[in-house]
């Protein structure tokens, strides 16, 4: 897969500066927190963990303080985002590979998490490369799916990041399934901020529809990937910090739902965790 299907280069340097402190990043992290503070979600001590796409290396940062791993590794397409997550994470096993077909340094990990990377290369073209990351898990072990919600809801953002594909609920447990995962949670997440990010995504998703109208072309929800000017979004950019807390804290009375197994009907995104069985 070229360049051409990669985030734009400013995409990856927001990313790398806001990934510590903005609150959409640190709610995912906790978020996972939560999740393992659960009984049945719990991991065992110094787990084995794969970060499946990683980006910049602010997860890698996170699960290295959290989980304090015996084996961290993670990959990703970018050579941009692999030098920043080397930069954060340096001891940390960190190389280029594609998640269509994942090139894998450890069997038996106990933990693989996929924050937001399979829509790039679209569920088609990553299940072959997931079924592998499957295989390669502990039984018992937890495989973590992050996922853009809503196909409607394609904006700028989407286009500045090469969105190809954004999904219902019934998709994400469809796979989990497909997988031979157990489903131990999935949910949309972001759900009582969706109004607000409806009206901010509103001026950009109202562009995009009647820019494919004009061209003749309804809207797939499929965002065009071919030239790399002319997009950006500001959807990463760091908010005011007051605003910053407020809505981290929003998604942490969210996630505590989430994390005790509740099922929250609507979103941006969506997180599903799945057990590889015993
Ligand atoms: C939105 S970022 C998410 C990064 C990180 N997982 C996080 O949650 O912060 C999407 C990442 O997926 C990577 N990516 C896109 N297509 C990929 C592929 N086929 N294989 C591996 N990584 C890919 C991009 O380079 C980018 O770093």
């Amino acid at each position: 897969m070229g360049l051409s299907n990669q985030m734009e280069p400013e995409q990856f340097e927001i990313m790398d500066r806001v990934e510590q402190n903005h609150w959409w990043y640190q709610a995912v992290r906790h978020l996972l927190v939560q999740c393992w503070q659960q009984r049945d979600l719990q991991l065992p001590g110094q787990p084995r963990v794969l970060d499946a796409g990683c980006g910049t290396g602010g997860n890698l940062q996170f699960f290295q303080e959290q989980l304090k791993p015996s084996y961290l590794g993670g990959f990703d397409l970018s050579p941009l985002a692999l030098q920043a997550a080397r930069i954060k994470c340096p001891t940390a096993d960190i190389y280029a590979s594609d998640i269509c077909h994942p090139e894998l340094h450890r069997a038996s990990l106990n933990l693989i998490f996929c924050c937001d990377v399979i829509y790039v290369p679209g569920l088609a073209a990553a299940r072959s490369g997931l079924e592998q990351l499957v295989q390669a898990l502990e039984p018992g072990g937890q495989f973590i799916l992050h996922l853009p919600a809503y196909r409607w809801l394609t904006s700028a953002h989407d286009r500045a990041v090469h969105t190809r594909e954004r999904y219902v609920l019934g998709q994400l447990r469809q796979l989990m399934r497909d997988l031979n995962l157990e489903c131990q949670r999935a949910s949309y997440r972001l759900c009582g901020l969706l109004p607000l990010i409806v009206m901010k995504r509103l001026p950009s998703i109202l562009r995009l529809n009647a820019g494919n109208l004009n061209n003749g072309r309804p809207n797939s929800g499929r965002t065009n990937s071919g030239s790399s000017t002319g997009r950006t979004s500001d959807d990463l950019q760091l908010p005011a910090p007051w605003l910053n807390r407020w809505l981290l804290r929003c998604m942490q009375w969210e996630n505590q739902l989430i994390a005790r197994g509740t099922r929250l009907p609507w979103g941006s995104s969506i997180i599903g965790i799945g057990r590889k069985p015993q």
